[in-house]
This record gives C-alpha cells, sequence and structure tokens, in this order.
C-alpha cells in the first residue's frame, strides 16, 4: 500500500458537551476546546475528531442534526469552529468532523416539510410506509429499543427509523438527498475541516424486508427482531459510499473513518487500496461484552483468550487489506478500564498495561478524552441519573420484559454511554474544573484523586505514560516501524501473557504485557532488546502484575556496531 498522510497520526476523540465549559451554563463548548489546543498539541497527538456540534435539539446529544451548515449556540458559532480550526492547523492538528448522515433530527428542515406536506417533494427524502391497519409496517426493533416505525401524526403512514424515534433515517435512495448530503461535505471541507468520522454509514443501504410489510419470526420475547442483516452493510450500498469517496473524498485527500463492522470479504473495498475510506472501526473487541445479545440488558460472557483472539484476527485481516482504527473508548462506550479490568484491580500498572495493549497495534490508534488520565466509569445508583436516550430505552424495555431494577442498574452502571460523558476531570476545583456551574451530567466523585492538574505535577501519572506511549509511537527512531511495520501475533502458552511484535526489515518492537495480577515468568527471551517503555522502574527476574514492556531492536545500528 502506497504511504497516506493519514496514517502517521494518533487521534484525539473530543465530546465537546463533556470537555471544557466557558461561559457557565454547565455545557462544554468550542470556545473550551479553542482553550485547550495547546493541552491536546502537547499529548502529542496530531489529529481531533469533534463528535458533532452542529445545530441539533440534541436528543441524542448532537448525533440528531437539524442543521448540518449552522453550529449549535450551545456550543458557540461558525466563527468559534473557524477559529478553532485555524488555531488546530496552527498547531499541526487536523481536524475531523462528526459526519451524521443515515439519519436527520425530526427538527431538520427536510422532515419537517416533509410533515407539512406529506405528499410533497421531501417524502422522498424519507422512508414513509402507509398501511391499511394503522399498525407498523413490520415487527423490526430499532437499535435503541422498541419499533423501527413512528407514526406521522394521526394518519396510518409511518418513518422509518433505524436508532431514536427523534432520528429519521434520510433515504439515500433519492439522489438528490445524496447531492445535498455531499454539497455539505464538500463546504466543510472548504471551511478547513480535513476529514470525517463518519457516523453509523453501514445503514444508509436499507433492503427490502426491513421496509416491507412483513411479520419476521421474533428473536427475543418482546416479539421484535433485530435490525442489524437488514440495515447494515446491505448489497448496493456501494454505489453510495462509492459516490461519496469519488464526490469528496478523492477531491480533498480526506482523511475519513467509518463507523461500520464490515465483514472480512469486503473489507478491501471499503479499506483497501481504493476503499471508500481510510480506516474503519472494528466492534469486535470494543463490544466483546454485549456481541450477539439482543435482550436489552444482558451481558455476553468472555475472557482473555476470547479477547487475544478478536484483536489478533481482527489485525490480521485489516493488516490484509489496508488500515485499521483500534481503539478502547469512544463516546459509546463505558469507560476502559470497567471493562476490561476486574473490580478491585483497577491501578496505575493495569491502566497503562491497557494502554500499551492497543497503543502499538497496526493502524491509527484513538484515544477518547479522559482516558489519557485514566477516567473510570460513574457510580450510578438511580434511573433518575443517566441522560442518554439509548440507556433510558434499554431500561424501560428491560422493565417491560420483566427484569429485576437491580440487574438493569447493574448493567447499565457498567455499559451506560453516559460513562464515557460525565465532564473531563481537570483539576480538583469545584465541578473538576470543567465548569463554573452545575454540569449538565454529574462530575465523577473521583476527580480530586484523578484529574489533569495532579497527573502533570505527578512524577508518575497514567497522562505522562500516555504521553510518552504517543511520543515513542510519533517521534522516536523507532516510529516507522511502529507506524508502518508488520503486525504478527506471538503465541504463549498462558492466556495472561499478551505479546505481539511489529516489525519491518530494519527494526522489530516487540510488546509483552502481562494481564494478570500475579508475579510470572517471563514468556519471551528480551536479553538482546532495548527497553522502549515500561510501566515498571525496572525488569525483575519475573514479569509484575500488569507489567507491560515495549522492547525494541534495532538491525540497523546492530549492524554498525
Ligand atoms: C453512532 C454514534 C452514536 C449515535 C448513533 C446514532 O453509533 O456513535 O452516539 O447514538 O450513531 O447517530
Ligand atoms: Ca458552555
Amino acid at each position: 500500500m502506497k504511504k497516506k498522510w493519514w496514517q502517521d497520526t494518533v487521534v484525539y476523540q473530543i465530546y465537546a458537551r463533556s470537555f471544557l465549559d466557558t461561559n457557565g451554563d454547565g455545557i462544554g463548548d468550542l470556545p473550551g476546546i479553542i482553550k485547550k489546543l495547546d493541552y491536546i498539541k502537547n499529548l502529542g497527538v496530531n489529529v481531533i475528531w469533534l463528535s458533532p456540534i452542529n445545530r441539533s435539539p440534541m436528543k441524542d446529544n448532537g448525533y440528531d442534526i437539524s442543521d448540518y451548515y449552522e453550529v449549535d449556540p450551545v456550543f458557540g458559532t461558525n466563527k468559534d469552529l473557524a477559529e478553532l480550526i485555524s488555531g488546530a492547523h496552527e498547531r499541526g492538528l487536523k481536524v475531523l468532523m462528526d459526519l451524521v448522515v443515515n439519519h436527520v433530527s425530526v427538527n431538520h428542515r427536510w422532515f419537517q416539510e416533509m410533515i407539512k406536506d406529506p405528499c410533497g417533494p421531501y417524502r422522498d427524502y424519507f422512508y414513509v410506509r402507509e398501511t391499511a391497519d394503522g399498525k407498523e409496517p413490520n415487527n423490526f426493533r430499532s437499535y435503541f429499543g422498541g419499533s423501527v416505525w413512528e407514526k406521522i401524526g394521526e394518519s396510518n403512514s409511518f418513518y422509518f427509523h433505524a436508532f431514536g424515534k427523534d432520528q429519521p433515517d434520510l433515504n439515500w435512495e433519492n439522489p438528490k438527498v445524496r447531492q445535498d448530503i455531499f454539497d455539505m461535505m464538500i463546504y466543510w471541507q472548504e471551511q478547513g475541516i480535513d476529514g470525517f468520522r463518519i457516523d453509523a454509514i453501514g445503514n444508509i443501504k436499507k433492503s427490502e424486508t426491513i421496509l416491507s410489510s412483513c411479520t419476521m419470526p421474533a428473536d427475543a420475547e418482546d416479539g421484535m427482531r433485530a435490525i442489524h442483516d437488514y440495515v447494515i452493510n446491505q448489497p448496493g450500498i456501494d454505489k453510495f459510499l462509492g459516490e461519496m469517496r469519488d464526490k469528496v473524498f478523492m477531491r480533498f485527500d480526506s482523511m475519513t473513518v467509518a463507523e461500520i463492522n464490515v465483514p472480512e470479504k469486503d473489507l478491501e473495498a471499503y479499506i483497501g487500496e481504493n476503499g471508500y475510506f481510510s480506516m474503519v472501526f472494528d466492534f469486535s473487541y470494543a463490544d466483546i461484552d454485549t456481541n450477539g445479545i439482543t435482550r436489552p440488558c444482558d451481558f455476553a460472557s468472555w475472557d482473555l483468550k476470547d479477547l487475544k483472539r478478536c484483536i489478533f484476527h481482527s489485525q490480521k485481516n485489516y493488516q490484509k487489506y489496508g488500515w485499521a482504527a483500534p481503539y478502547l473508548e469512544n463516546h459509546d462506550q463505558p469507560r476502559s478500564i470497567n471493562k476490561y479490568l476486574k473490580d478491585g484491580e483497577i491501578n496505575y500498572y493495569s491502566t497503562t498495561m491497557l494502554g500499551v495493549l492497543y497503543f502499538f497495534l497496526n493502524g491509527t490508534p484513538y484515544i477518547y478524552q479522559g482516558q489519557e488520565i485514566g477516567m473510570s466509569n460513574y457510580p450510578f445508583a438511580d434511573i433518575k441519573e443517566f441522560t442518554d436516550v439509548d440507556t433510558i430505552t434499554k431500561y424501560q424495555k428491560a422493565k417491560e420484559l420483566g427484569d429485576p431494577e437491580e440487574k438493569i442498574l447493574d448493567f447499565l452502571r457498567r455499559r451506560s454511554r453516559d460513562n464515557a460523558r460525565t465532564p473531563m476531570q481537570w483539576s480538583k476545583e469545584l465541578y473538576a474544573g470543567f465548569s463554573e456551574s452545575h454540569p449538565w451530567l454529574a462530575v465523577n466523585p473521583n476527580y480530586k484523586e484523578v484529574n489533569v492538574e495532579d497527573e502533570e505535577a505527578a512524577e508518575r501519572s497514567v497522562l505522562h505514560f500516555y504521553r510518552s506511549m504517543i511520543s515513542l509511537r510519533r517521534t522516536s527512531e523507532y516510529k516507522d516501524t511502529i507506524v508502518y511495520g508488520m503486525f504478527e501475533g506471538v503465541d504463549t502458552e498462558y492466556e495472561e501473557d499478551f505479546v505481539y511484535r511489529r516489525s519491518d526489515d530494519k527494526r522489530e518492537v516487540l510488546v509483552v504485557i502481562n494481564y494478570s495480577p500475579e508475579q510470572r515468568p517471563w514468556c519471551v527471551e528480551s536479553n538482546d532488546y532495548k527497553i522502549l517503555l515500561n510501566n515498571y522502574d525496572e525488569i525483575r527476574e519475573q514479569i509484575q502484575p500488569y507489567q507491560a514492556v515495549v522492547f525494541g531492536k534495532n538491525y540497523v545500528s546492530d549492524q554498525n556496531d
């Protein structure tokens, strides 16, 4: 594969609402991000991904856009965004915008026009179906729970929504819809945006089945059926994605990362040399605790063997066809230390170990705000404390199915998306230095121990460790090997050993991890390697609990010796 500018990148994701509030309304804003550009720059990353900041009624915190061309007033103005983009560019940071184009908000003009005149020109911007009996056309279940069909007023017509009922899906079959979307993308690229994180894009082509009146066999007690197999990656999606690539991405050499799980057979088309996108997010290990579950508040069981298999498998596949986008967290995930570590085993070593685990994989690593200081899940005790639409719908559905309150809360405490959305912890000050007034979502009570200011000052901290990981990847002599080298998972006898190698003809990087709370014998010989990074001060006879070491070997200098 030819080298591309977006391969040598580390991305920092900002959820504006929870990053920094500068006008005292309790909600993070663009001036807050501008204020922290130096902090971001000093982390060593070189790309920012901004979660949606467009005008929106915020039913899904901006993933329900009502005006693609305006910044929502809660975040600031278009001028602030222009300032943010130029401030980022001055510091060598690229900016990715979140592109939510599978659906819009019910407040979007197109939808409002459709409601006013259901047979007018905007009917075909959406999927509208009429039924003779006034019942939903079929029994498909939306991602957030409940039917995918929502009634339009008193009529017998319904519109389709894959996510929340306030997020009607756009009809991508309509060439006018596609042109309007592409024009908007071009507009933002012309304003200086360097690319896009593309939301829910695998859903833009619908199968005939899901739009038809057919009752499908139910897959759970609610009598409904999951939509995944009928809306994701459907035959024909290639036409829409190819058009987007040709009309927008090629023209601007954009960096693009799509939120879509791609089966192996399609990887070439998605991320190969002429793929639709630069890279795609893989859900296999992020959702390892829920994959395959259809009941709203149930967990899937998994162990370290499964985790390793998922990561190694995904790495091999992505490397074969293109570029990967490894991540531990984002705004849809709980905090990673709570997901991947057992309660009572979260500490400096295990937290930094998780960082090492994914950071030297093949692809562009993504860091979600707060991950770099080891932020953790919020101790939610009552359903009233949650705000997320997905969380609340899941709660209601689980209740209807008769799940006990405690079981539901236990699930949501571990899994709710609100865990990632609590305010960024900047300092020990009131509200963690995020805002002067009561924030829109409560600050995690651990902010006095976990915050940027203290971690900056401490001799040893998760923050310092993240900086070292980033600089090893971006500026060290091993940089090329880490960015472009081959990935190879190393088989070891025990599941607690997590070992992989990156290599090219000049150098080798070997990542060795003890994913356990016990001291254990080293599983690989490392005498002739240099230590590039170590979350302990030294190398002892045995590998320590949750120790993570990155070793390096330089064939070039060895030959010169
Ligand atoms: C994506 C977003 C998520 C949002 C959904 C609907 O999965 O990451 O936050 O709720 O799409 O837009
Ligand atoms: Ca604000």
